[in-house]
């Protein structure tokens, strides 16, 4: 995986900067610079800048498969670790590498709790032009995602789904790089996603796991043999470490469903929950859960879940099990612009990039350290690829608080809509399939 000369000079007394160089160089690491470096960096020893030029690096360079375990262990072993075993039930999770308007946590999570399997899933909050689960659960009024291991047991003994954040006990490490990453253009890395998504997974006690690589312009896998190599070293990592693991692989050109932006999206997985819905989100939602149930050994028809309320009932009370009110109102921004067909004919592209660019710079998402994220911002989509259009119809809808920030919204969407005379060929939802 890039890397290609072995540096064998390992020196036992740490030298922050011979290890930046070291990557940057091309060499690959020893595991106990590895170690050393995170056990530094976790001490403040290590200083946030060099580790922003060190990730800069692994981006470039990569990682060999022997560095990423190691690096992976490391970020694991940065905090506590949770045993699900004393619950007594099949444990399954999902983890998406990032999409635009991917909410599919949001339902999934409670559809798979609703058929006796323990959902233990540990989320993460915006990255890059991507919206983050955490982030939309913030949306809705009291939630809490910052939970102690023994609060999270407590949640799921009780209600059998958690959706929770890495913290200052468990995967501290994931918790401060992924911040990093998002403000430093260093997500898009095979190693960087692998270690970060997995060893929440293995914190979190999970025996079972699908994975949903995304694929597309707006994924940070565009290519689909990049998104597969991305697939299989997770399959691998998760299997070394006892996690019985599956991967989809799924289209993400254009946004998921119809919202894109914190509550917006919460109102629609809502939706979905209540049966109702965009068809897209559903499908892979009921796809999804399919393979998780079968991961857990468990038999049942999601989509019948979805339509009696039963994943509804289980969303709300994972809700309050975590201090939110499932019934309070969600935030709710003003229409801020719209976006029309500038012809009539076929909408026959809606660029899941753009989109997601758009909505971060509404302010649903960060491009600084600690900057707080809107609730309301957004984007609605209100015609997808494939369906017909007149000239002037709204095909975007631009929603938030602060009308300052259309200009530069607008100016994300340049070239992301293209109309023409013909019906789009679009990808299957699900494009491969990996041990599912
Ligand atoms: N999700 C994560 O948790 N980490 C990544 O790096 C990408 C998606």
């Amino acid at each position: 995986m890039g890397a290609v000369l072995v540096n064998t000079r390992d020196n036992p007394s740490f030298d922050p900067v011979g290890i930046i160089r070291a990557k940057r160089d091309g060499l690959a690491w020893s595991p106990s610079q590895i170690r050393q470096l995170m056990e530094n960096y976790l001490a403040g020893t290590f200083a946030e800048e060099q580790m922003a030029a060190l990730l800069m690096a692994v981006v470039w360079r990569g990682m060999a498969f022997d560095e990423l375990a190691v690096w992976t262990e490391a970020m694991i072993s940065s905090g506590r670790r949770i045993d699900l075993d004393l619950l007594g039930r099949p444990t399954v999770d999902k983890h998406s590498t990032g999409g635009v308007g991917d909410k599919v946590s949001l339902i999934l999570v409670p559809l798979v709790a609703a058929f006796g399997a323990v959902v233990p899933q540990m989320s993460g909050r915006g990255l890059g032009h991507t919206g983050g689960t955490l982030d939309k659960m913030d949306a809705i009024p009291g939630w809490r995602s910052d939970l102690s291991p023994e609060e999270v047991v407590g949640v799921l003994s009780e209600v059998g789904c958690v959706i929770t954040a890495a913290s200052t006990e468990i995967v501290p490490a994931d918790r401060r790089l992924y911040a990093l990453r998002d403000i430093t253009a260093t997500v898009e890395s095979i190693p960087l996603i692998v270690s970060s998504i997995m060893s929440k997974k293995v914190a979190e006690g999970t025996k079972s796991l699908l994975l949903d690589v995304k694929v597309g312009t707006g994924a940070f896998m565009a290519d689909l043999a990049e998104a597969r190599r991305l697939a299989q070293t997770m399959v691998e990592v998760g299997e070394a470490h006892g996690v019985r693991t599956a991967a989809m692989l799924t289209a993400m050109d254009t946004p998921l469903g119809s919202a894109v932006g914190n509550a917006l999206e919460v109102q629609e997985a809502i939706d979905v929950l209540s049966g109702a819905g965009p068809d897209d989100l559903r499908d892979l939602v009921v796809a999804e859960a399919e393979v998780m149930l079968g991961l857990a050994g468990i038999e049942g028809d999601p989509g019948e879940a979805l339509h009696d309320g039963r994943a509804l009932q289980r969303f709300e009370a994972m809700v309050r099990a975590q201090g939110g009110d499932p019934h309070a109102p969600l935030p709710q921004g003003r229409k801020l612009a719209t976006v029309r067909a500038d012809r009539s004919g076929v909408l026959c592209r809606l660029d899941a990039l753009a989109v997601g660019m758009a909505s971060l710079r509404l302010g649903a998402g960060r491009s600084r350290p600690g900057e707080q994220v809107s609730m309301t911002a957004g984007i609605t989509c209100e015609v997808k690829p494939g369906q017909s259009v007149t000239a002037g119809q709204p095909i975007l809808a631009l929603w938030g608080d602060d009308p300052s920030r259309v200009g530069d919204a607008e100016e994300a969407l340049a070239g992301a809509i293209e109309v023409g005379d013909s019906p789009p060929t679009l990808p299957p939802p699900v494009l491969e399939r990996l041990g599912c």
